[in-house]
């Protein structure tokens, strides 16, 4: 028997039938988010089935762009859609204060959840700003990301500005989270991939770097999470200098990670591949057990290494938990 640590990303999401259940009768995605009574009941519901050790709060890392001025749809079987037109509104009508009532609903699930999470850990989120940035830019998903590698190139001073502003905001939207009663929060930069060199430094480093500086400054209690999704040999040099209390990892992380990791006393997160989660069968086994070897000599919080996947079968989910708590570490 263990007690790792346990959660899952997206762990409230299409793969519940629970979920699926709410999400036929309420078929705009931005106001289910700005739904305390329900975005409390669907991050909840994951914990009630499988026992996770953490709630993270039901919302998206859209709402920002929404809150800033930029219209944000989901279109089913699509996924986000912005209004690229409408991205010169974030920078011109800046206005903090009405942009976080905008989106103040959410600080009530908060504070719902952190009312019922008794001994569970609540995290709080936001996008990191250079991900938001991408979206806001792009329109939506996009598989060449070509829109984004321009602007930073071409629209320089632009970008910039625009990083300001989704890196102010960003802090004062997670500060609110924290008073609301987030224990941790997480910054999902799950575009850090795109970026290297000059650009990885002053689109991902330094943001990430200012959001830890100002979030530990304003509470020193509230555990970071930080997950650089992508950065490959960079996250050596994100966790060398960005404050982490821990480090979401992917598939592709530099072994060095793990020793820098435990010099620095940062808990390592991840990293099972959710295709593996859908496969099931024998493999899985063999895959949560190297997981578990792998991250053994760490502080080790035991996820995926990106989003549960919507046709993930519940068993699977149950098994994993089961082989997790049952392996005896050697
Ligand atoms: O983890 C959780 O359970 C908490 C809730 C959460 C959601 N999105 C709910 C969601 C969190 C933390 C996110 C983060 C998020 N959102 C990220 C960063 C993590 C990552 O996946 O890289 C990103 C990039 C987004 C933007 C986003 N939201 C996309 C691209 C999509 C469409 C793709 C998809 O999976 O449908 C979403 C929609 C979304 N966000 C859903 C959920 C449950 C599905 C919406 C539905 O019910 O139709």
């Amino acid at each position: 028997m263990n007690n790792i640590p346990i959660w899952f990303m997206r762990q409230a999401g299409r793969y519940l039938p629970e979920y699926r259940l709410i999400r036929k009768e309420k078929t705009d995605f931005l106001d289910l988010c700005l739904n305390p009574d329900l975005a409390s009941v669907i991050s909840m519901q994951p914990i009630k089935r499988f026992d996770f050790d953490f709630i993270i709060l039901f919302s998206d890392i859209l709402v920002v762009p929404y809150a800033l001025g930029q219209n944000v749809k989901f279109l089913k079987n699509h996924g986000p859609s912005l209004e690229t037109e409408q991205i010169d509104n974030c920078i011109r009508n800046v206005d903090f204060e009405e942009s976080i009532k905008k989106i103040a609903n959410i600080f009530k699930t908060i504070k719902i959840l952190s009312k019922m999470k008794k001994e569970k850990k609540l995290i709080g989120f936001c996008g990191g700003p250079f991900t938001v940035l991408n979206y806001m830019v792009e329109g939506g998903t996009s598989k060449d990301h070509k829109k984004i590698k321009k602007f930073i190139k071409y629209q320089r001073e632009k970008a910039e500005k625009l990083m300001y502003y989704l890196t102010e905001f960003s802090i004062e939207y997670l500060k609110q989270q924290i008073s609301h009663g987030a224990d941790y929060i997480k910054i999902f930069e799950s575009w850090a991939s795109l970026l290297e060199g000059e650009e990885y430094e002053n689109f991902i480093i330094k943001p990430n770097r200012k959001i830890s500086e100002e979030i530990k400054k304003f509470s020193k209690e509230t555990k970071i999470i930080h997950f650089p999704r992508g950065s490959k040999t960079n996250y050596i040099k994100f966790i060398e200098e960005v404050y982490c209390d821990v480090i979401g990892l992917d598939l592709n992380f530099p072994e060095e990670v793990l020793k820098i990791s435990k010099r620095k006393g940062i808990t390592v997160q991840g990293n099972l591949n959710p295709e593996d989660l859908v496969a099931g069968g024998e493999k899985l086994k063999i895959k949560v057990i190297e997981v578990l070897r792998k991250f053994k000599h760490n502080n080790h919080i035991f996820n995926l290494s990106h989003g549960i996947l919507p046709q993930t079968p519940i068993e699977n989910v149950e098994r994993t938990i089961k082989i997790i708590k049952e392996h005896e570490i050697t």
